[in-house]
């Protein structure tokens, strides 16, 4: 994978193809709706695309509650996945919070989704407590991580996927 990856603020006609990646990643998308009113209603959210070649990879999302980032969603399309883009996108959040002056990140994230947290852990989260059935498609528990945010984290390339 040698060609440009841009992070850059997700913007109205990104939903399409950002409603493609949540349809592949999720089981119980957020719909069009849903998008739409985060990015034109919430003036608390944020929202992040990945994009490559002008193809829409992953994207992630928070809102900012005081001092405090609460991570909404992140996903990356199935066939881009194991290439960064996911701790690229966690990275940025990161990086945008402290930015608009959080000191704290935090998340849920299913027990079943080992990958999620690996990827969690690898940026500083820290396991701190579980929501039970948390999640109401299935009633799985929900893992909240936290992480202090000091920006002493190293910026990623695309290009470091694990090939
Ligand atoms: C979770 C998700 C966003 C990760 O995105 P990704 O682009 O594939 O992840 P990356 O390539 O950036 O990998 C980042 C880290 O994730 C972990 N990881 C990635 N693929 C993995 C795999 N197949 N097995 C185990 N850990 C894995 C590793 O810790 C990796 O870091 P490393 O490369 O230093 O080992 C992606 O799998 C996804 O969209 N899943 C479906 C939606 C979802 O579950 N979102 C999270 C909701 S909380």
């Amino acid at each position: 994978m040698g060609e440009e990856c841009t992070i850059r603020k997700m913007m109205f006609h990104d939903i399409d193809q950002v409603l493609e990646v949540e349809r592949l990643s999720f089981p119980s998308p957020w719909s069009r709706n849903a998008f739409e009113a985060e990015l034109h209603d919430n003036l608390f959210a944020h929202y992040f695309v990945a994009e490559q070649d002008e193809t829409i990879v992953g994207y992630a999302g928070m809102w900012m509650v005081l001092d405090e980032a609460h991570v909404t969603n992140i996903a990356v399309h199935p066939a881009f996945r194991g290439l960064n883009y996911g701790k690229r996108l966690t990275q940025e959040l990161i990086i945008q919070a402290f930015k608009l002056g959080a000191n704290r990140i935090t998340l849920e994230v299913r027990v079943s989704n080992l990958v999620a947290r690996n990827l969690y852990k690898g940026l500083g989260f820290r396991e701190v407590g579980v929501r039970k059935g948390y999640y109401s498609d299935n009633n799985e528990d929900a893992i909240i991580m936290w992480k202090n945010i000091q920006l002493s984290n190293d910026y990623v390339s695309c290009d470091e996927g694990r090939g």
